[in-house]
């Protein structure tokens, strides 16, 4: 969602008459668009801003202004105090707000000294305010649902993104009608609970994300629809019929699990036992039998002991994921498991992950090796490091690389698998 967000940002800017360029020594407006999942990522963007000061003091030497704003979940989250830590940023605003960018900069070029917070949840709909979403590229992000009402115990996301929303069908369908024309094959759909989908219709019906994927493959040019991150209590039997019945939606699904005990999921308030997920997979399997799952893990989770950790071991075993992100728990400000008692040591949270990401990479590397000698089509995204060749991604999301014409990017072609490593395939072109 935040490569999504900041390339609208881009696109705002563009609106405004800047160029992008890639030397941050030349960027008279530099945003930082923000993640506060975890403490790391939230902890960087002050020592990337303390680096970013000095250049705009070589610049000012210079006789050069520098803007420097702040957008993303750090902003909501810190509010006032990102001024403090970090007093010569110019603005700031929160994730549902940064369409308001062009009043901002017209208030910063009219008075260069005033910091300006937005980090209200606003009451219109951000997407009516954004100029229009282009394709980049064969693949393109629409977001579709943002927000999330689960309020699982560790995470900052229903505090920094808000209550859930759901675009309406009918801009959905306009947007992706408009991408496709614009050459999207692959509409990936975006929601931090984009399974919850409920937009609104013309006759103000309320529509499921089955509704809207079974709508999308009607697009003639549209090859293939993916969508991003479901949650694992609303995988309905509408959408996992879309697995039986739309050839267009990728056998790949990324449904994360969390943790294996079902004592841990319930202390991460998660509407779903280890059995239950288990269950779905099995719903998923028999809808479309070589469906590939992928996942996110927390390890060392309050109260996690040597059990529970080696009951989320166990649900790997059992499904083998083809990929999969693992974390250690870090606790986050504000949210209910970080005042729980029994948090876990942080030596204990490293061995864990180190288990467990082994396991992971593990089935990762098993499930490459076993495309070796198949033929998958691949969509190629963008060039390689070596002249004459082009990265893409298989239908479950391994990434290829193959020697294919330059004409070949933003297509889909088939290639046939020929050497695999734990994070790619090589393959060679057989047809289109
Ligand atoms: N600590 C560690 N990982 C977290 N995630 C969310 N909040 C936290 C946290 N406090 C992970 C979850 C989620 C992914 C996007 O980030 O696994 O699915
Ligand atoms: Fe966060 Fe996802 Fe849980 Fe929502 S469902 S609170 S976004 S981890």
């Amino acid at each position: 969602m935040n490569v999504y967000d900041s390339s609208r940002i881009a696109e705002i800017l563009k609106s405004l008459g800047h160029r992008e360029t890639t030397d941050i020594r030349e960027a008279d407006i530099v945003i930082f668009n923000t993640c506060h999942i975890r403490e790391k990522a939230a902890e960087k963007v002050f020592s990337d801003l303390g680096r970013l000061n000095q250049i705009r003091e070589e610049r000012l030497e210079q006789g050069k202004e520098t803007i420097i704003g702040v957008t993303g979940c750090v902003v909501q989250a810190e509010d006032e105090q990102i001024w403090k830590r970090a007093p010569f940023v110019d603005f700031a605003t929160g994730p549902l707000t940064y369409h308001r960018l062009p009043e901002i900069l017209a208030k910063i070029s009219r008075n260069k000294h005033n910091f300006i917070i937005d980090t209200e949840f606003p009451a219109e709909d951000k997407f009516d305010f954004l100029p229009k979403n282009h394709a980049s590229g064969g693949c393109s992000y629409l977001a579709i649902q943002e927000g999330c009402n689960n309020f699982c115990t560790y995470c900052v996301v229903p505090y920094t993104r808000g209550a859930e929303y759901s675009r309406p069908v009918e801009a959905v369908l306009t947007e992706a009608q408009r991408l496709v024309e614009e050459g999207a094959v692959e509409l990936n759909l975006l929601g931090q609970n984009v399974n919850s989908y409920h937009g609104e219709d013309r006759m103000g019906h309320e529509r499921s994300l089955a509704y809207l994927i079974r709508k999308l493959a009607e697009l003639d040019g549209l090859k293939r629809i993916r969508y991003t991150t479901s949650y694992p209590a609303d995988m309905t039997d509408d959408l996992i019929d879309c697995y039986r019945d739309v050839d267009k939606l990728m056998p790949y699904l990324h449904l994360p699990i969390q943790s294996g005990s079902d004592k841990i999921l319930k202390a991460m308030n998660r509407r779903h036992t280890s059995g239950d997920y288990l269950r779905i997979i099995d719903k998923l399997k028999d809808a479309k039998p070589e469906i590939g799952m992928s996942s996110d893990f927390i390890v060392g989770f309050p109260a996690e002991d040597d059990n529970d950790f080696q009951a989320t071991l166990d649900i790997v075993n059992k499904v083998k994921f083809i990929q999969a992100f693992s974390f250690k728990y870090s606790p986050r400000p504000g949210t209910p498991a970080a005042l729980m008692k029994n948090q876990i040591p942080e030596k204990v949270k490293k061995e864990r992950l180190e288990i467990l990401q082994t396991l992971l990479f593990d089935y990762q590397n098993k499930f490459n090796q076993a495309s070796i000698g198949q033929t998958m089509s691949v969509l190629f995204e963008s060039k390689g490091r070596h002249a004459g060749q082009l990265i893409g991604r298989t239908p479950y999301m391994q990434n290829l690389h193959a020697k294919v014409p330059e004409d070949k990017l933003n297509q889909i072609v088939m290639v046939k698998v020929t050497s695999a490593t734990t994070n790619s395939l090589t393959g060679s072109v057989v047809g289109e």
